[in-house]
């Protein structure tokens, strides 16, 4: 039983080749998926696609970097489609100051509002965080709910802060890579019960693939790389992590 907990089959880059990777992500052995939305249209296609797999969930809501863009007064959309019996999250959600500072209250606002929603809904979040790790803790601190830090890239100190609160990190392609010092640190240390897979495909695949188009079916590469440093059986550690991800979004 393989997961991927994020990704976004749904993006142009997979318009000609979806069924194709879909197709390839069962021969790999993933058994379910994750589709995260960024925004109302992404996060409806999210649905679309969970309609017509049944082993695709959807997690719906708005990015930071879409934040600005949106009327966020009126969020009802969110409440909406989280009904759908697919919906398992809300996100992904949170916040990013790499791509731009300007925004950062309106990103701060739009990230409170959306985790009051999946309190609400009882639903776990799935958080982006970019070069705001420090922002993100106080806001998720103030804000207790379940969650996921999304292709954590913080300290292992911060990691395990935001273990302490409860999160699981979620773990992707950056692990494989050859100079991802301080994500290895984190593996090592922090326990596998708090860890999930993901891909966020199309971006960030593992080696030996990276730098091309990331996939679900790449998930194995991961697990493998966990159960290295972590020196337990692959099986071990994929059961498990199947099992934490099954925990936190209460897939059937
Ligand atoms: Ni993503």
């Amino acid at each position: 039983m393989i997961i991927d907990t994020h990704m976004h089959l749904y993006d142009k880059k997979f318009d000609e080749i979806r069924e194709e990777v879909i197709k390839e992500s069962i021969e790999a052995g993933i058994t379910k998926m994750i589709a995260c939305g960024c925004d109302y249209e992404t996060s409806l296609k999210c649905i679309e696609l969970a309609e017509k797999y049944d082993f695709i969930y959807a997690a719906v809501g708005i990015h930071p970097s879409e934040a600005h863009k949106i009327d966020y007064v009126d969020l009802s959309w969110i409440y909406e489609l989280a009904k759908h019996e697919k919906v398992v999250a809300i996100g992904e959600i949170g916040l990013d100051y790499y791509w731009d500072k300007t925004y950062i209250d309106i990103q701060k606002n739009m990230f409170i509002k959306q985790i009051k929603i999946a309190k609400e809904l009882n639903l776990p979040i799935i958080v982006h965080s970019r070069d705001s790790i420090n922002d993100t803790y106080t806001i998720l601190k103030d804000n207790r709910v379940n969650g996921v830090l999304h292709c954590f890239s913080g300290s292992l100190e911060m990691a395990r802060e935001f273990v302490k609160l409860g999160y699981y990190l979620g773990v992707g392609g950056v692990l494989t890579f050859n100079n991802s010092k301080e994500i290895k640190k984190v593996v090592e240390e922090i326990s596998l019960d708090k860890l999930l897979t993901e891909t966020d495909a199309p971006y960030l695949a593992p080696v030996p693939f990276r730098g091309t188009i990331n996939k679900p079916a790449y998930i194995p590469y991961i697990i493998k790389k966990i159960a290295e440093i972590k020196n337990i059986d692959v099986e071990k550690a994929e059961n498990k992590l199947y099992q934490n991800a099954h925990d936190l979004f209460k897939l059937d």
